[in-house]
């Protein structure tokens, strides 16, 4: 068994890396929501700027067996590498995944990091083999969240009377631009991350700009926002992804503005945002950390039920 780095420059050795990193991932995981070939080939063959990614193989003669990928990141969190080591049923438990890991740290500590996060996602009823993994190299839980999946319709739940609905598609029109960005940080600030030690991502109107460009070659971007009537303060927004072409959609950030808060306006975000939605798509997923006892509720009483667990892990490579 030998671990290189995928030549990323090999459409067919892309292709090869993602349906074995695709596969390894979905073993345990029915109700997994994994990222889709073009939005991973896009960071693949286009790297962002805000974040240096590296990605592994390991290889038995032909067969590519697991993945690993690394991600730097080169503005906020210099200290920190994101990791995560997938490989492929039939491969397990003969020392692949620790290879992979050795080669993640070695190459993470020679970037300067001194620590490793790992997102590890598990159906509790399946298979527990990501998190004995983690703990087998080292890595202790810092935060947990939930995988939560809804089948459309949902309850509905009105927007206020005293707020103005306000939608838009791919890139955020340019006079709510000011004040989404500040939306946008106001969420970074503001959403639970346990005890993970994390500097928020702070983003001005380029930084936005340029990941919208990104997300919409890869996604239906959308936004729900409300607009306080009587004075046009902006209340909270709501951002989901629909992947071009599936029938599910993913929940990203919910927010409501903390003086706005007590309206049941996130949950008339999400609803008003479901009912735009093609009629093709018919499951939402989301995540929401149990102890967010606000959003966990609102989900739960929209029709949202858990499928999986996420815990961040993290490692202390120093
Ligand atoms: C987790 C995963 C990467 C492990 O890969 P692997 O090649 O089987 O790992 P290794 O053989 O190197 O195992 C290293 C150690 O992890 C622990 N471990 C791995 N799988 C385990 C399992 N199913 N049950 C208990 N311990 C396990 C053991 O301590 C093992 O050492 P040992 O075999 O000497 O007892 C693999 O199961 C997988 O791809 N799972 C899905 C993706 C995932 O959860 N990745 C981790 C998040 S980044």
């Amino acid at each position: 068994m030998d671990v290189t780095d995928l030549d990323t420059s090999d459409p067919d050795a892309r292709r090869r890396w993602f349906a074995a990193q695709d596969r390894a991932a979905r073993a345990d995981r029915p109700h997994a929501l994994l990222e889709a070939y073009g939005a991973w080939e896009l960071l693949a063959t286009e790297p962002s700027g805000h974040t240096d990614h590296q990605w592994l193989q390991a290889r038995e003669g032909d067969e590519v067996v697991g993945t690993a990928r690394l991600e730097l990141p080169l503005t906020e969190n210099r200290d920190l590498a994101w990791a995560e080591v997938d490989v492929v049923p039939g491969h397990r438990r003969r020392g692949v995944g620790r290879a992979l890991w050795e080669e993640l740290v070695a190459r993470a500590r020679a970037a300067g990091r001194t620590r490793i996060g790992a997102e590890v996602v598990v159906d509790p009823q399946r298979s527990d083999a990501g998190t004995a993994f983690a703990t087998a190299v080292g890595a202790v839980e810092k935060h947990r969240e939930d995988h939560l999946v809804a089948d459309l319709p949902v309850a509905g739940t009105a927007v206020d009377a005293a707020y103005d609905l306000v939608l838009w598609r791919g890139r955020c029109p340019d006079e709510h631009r000011a004040a989404y960005v500040a939306m946008r940080n106001q969420m970074n600030a503001d959403v639970p991350v346990g005890e993970l030690d994390l500097e928020a991502t702070v983003l001005d109107d380029a930084r936005l700009a340029s990941s919208e460009e990104r997300l919409m070659r890869s996604y239906d971007v959308r936004v729900a926002a409300a607009r306080r009537r009587s004075d046009g303060a902006w209340g909270g927004y709501s951002l989901l992804f629909v992947p071009h072409g599936a029938d599910f959609v993913w929940q990203d950030d919910t927010l409501v503005m903390p003086e706005h808060r007590g309206h049941r306006l996130g949950a008339a975000l999400k609803s008003a945002s479901y009912r735009e939605l093609p009629a093709e798509v018919t499951r939402v997923h989301t995540w929401t950390a149990p102890t967010n006892t606000a959003m966990h509720r609102t989900n739960t009483a929209m029709g949202f039920r858990v499928v999986e667990h996420l815990h961040e892990v993290e490692a202390a490579i120093a």
